[in-house]
């Protein structure tokens, strides 16, 4: 009998699925578990976009039918004139913006449109993990820059030069980052898109959480609103987060032309077009004021401020850097434990509290875990109640 290990291709035996949704998948089985492994909003996606998609349901006769591969051109418009508002820079929706099935497959595209195998893209340690098997399952090599804890996860520039190497064509960054929740400053942001450019490499902006800062709104800085980095920029938004829309699967992407012309490609090759109706619910949202977002940010800035409070009565179990934006804090686990994973499994099995891994971020994330308060205030409150009651106050 074959062994049919085998038949599996060498980059998809290489990679692993993320340890979120692996957690995500364990604690479904547990019934009752309280998780704040997965950073899916609790929120409903607001009713606007929800209304537009049912009169187009039933009054557009294409609503069923393929779009043009690289998006409905009303949605790229929107894109277009959302990214200038945001930025400041002004991009063409024929030759600057795709739009994608959430920035999972954007960036699936664009590193199978530029990584061969060998090739190297740089990650931020801690990063976001798909990033990671995304770079592997194309062939290439995740190479991990390390944030330090002690500086509050800033990015360490200094230490960046030395990793970009002939074989590297990229660097992926997520501000706020998952996991840690930090803001880049703009000075280290400037600093990485100058060597960048001395060192003729792209850069990958993956945005779910630009518009979760709460307090730290002048601390935000978007890389993509430097007009002489455009040419080695892609920058990537998904409706996700912001519009409570992951189970759409939407989002856009600005790349210089030369880059859509090859993402194009790899998209038609793979999925063809986002969905449609997906898309009538992208020009909904974007065709309107996002006033649901200060109601989503009010209500995140209350649960950071009840997970940190539920933190602090707990020293003796974690240490954590207060989180500046997205909607995760990263403890360090202070209480006796093998490593990340093994708490973890512990937790969940023990006290039904499902939390992911710190390990899964990278090197860096070992003896973390990673918590996500985008869940309900319950949800919070009770998986606090139980750590207490396993740790002990
Ligand atoms: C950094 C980062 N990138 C991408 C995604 C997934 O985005 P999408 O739903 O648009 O595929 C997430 C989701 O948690 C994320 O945190």
């Amino acid at each position: 009998m074959r062994n049919h290990n085998l038949w599996i291709s060498k980059n998809v035996s290489n990679i692993a699925i993320s340890a979120i949704k692996v957690m995500a998948m364990r604690s479904a089985k547990v019934e009752g578990a309280a998780s704040l492994a997965w950073g899916v909003p609790s929120f409903k996606t607001p009713e606007y976009i929800r209304r537009a998609v049912e009169q187009s349901l039933e009054t557009d006769p294409d609503i069923g039918k393929y779009a043009l591969p690289d998006g409905l051109p009303e949605l790229r418009s929107l894109a277009a004139k959302a990214h200038f508002a945001a930025t400041g820079i002004g991009v063409d929706a024929d030759r600057n913006v795709m739009i994608t099935a959430g920035n999972m497959q954007g960036l699936n595209a664009l590193l199978h449109a530029i990584v061969d195998p060998g090739d190297q893209i740089i990650v931020t340690d801690p990063g976001f993990a798909s990033h990671v098997q995304q770079i592997r399952l194309c062939g290439g090599e995740a190479e991990y820059w390390k944030m330090n804890e002690a500086e509050d996860w800033r990015l360490d520039v200094d230490a960046l030069a030395d990793l970009i190497t002939a074989r590297t064509k990229g660097i992926v960054l997520v501000s706020p980052s998952n996991p840690t929740g930090k803001i880049f400053s703009e000075e280290e942001l400037r600093r990485v898109g100058h060597l960048a450019k001395d060192r003729d490499i792209l850069v990958l902006l993956d945005d779910p959480y630009s518009h979760f800062t709460y307090e730290n709104k002048n601390l935000y800085f978007n890389l993509a609103s430097v007009p002489e980095f455009t040419d080695r920029m892609a920058y990537l938004f998904t409706f996700s987060k912001a519009y409570a829309m992951s189970g759409w699967r939407l989002g856009y992407m600005i790349v210089p032309e030369f880059l859509k012309r090859q993402v194009l490609k790899v998209h038609d090759a793979t999925i063809i077009c986002t969905p449609r109706i997906s898309q009538v619910a992208g020009i909904a949202a974007l065709a309107q004021e996002p006033v649901h977002l200060k109601v989503f940010e009010r209500i995140l800035a209350k649960r950071r401020s009840l997970i940190c409070e539920r933190l602090d009565a707990l020293p003796h179990v974690f240490d954590y850097v207060k989180p500046e934006g997205a909607y995760y804090v990263f403890p360090r686990i202070v209480a006796e434990h093998a490593d990340s994973f093994e708490f973890s499994a512990k937790l969940l099995d023990r006290a039904k509290v499902t939390v992911t891994p710190g390990k899964a971020f990278g090197p860096s994330g070992e003896h973390h875990v990673r918590m996500a308060y985008c869940v309900e205030d319950e949800v919070i409150e009770t998986a606090f109640d139980r750590m207490e009651k396993y740790f002990g106050r």
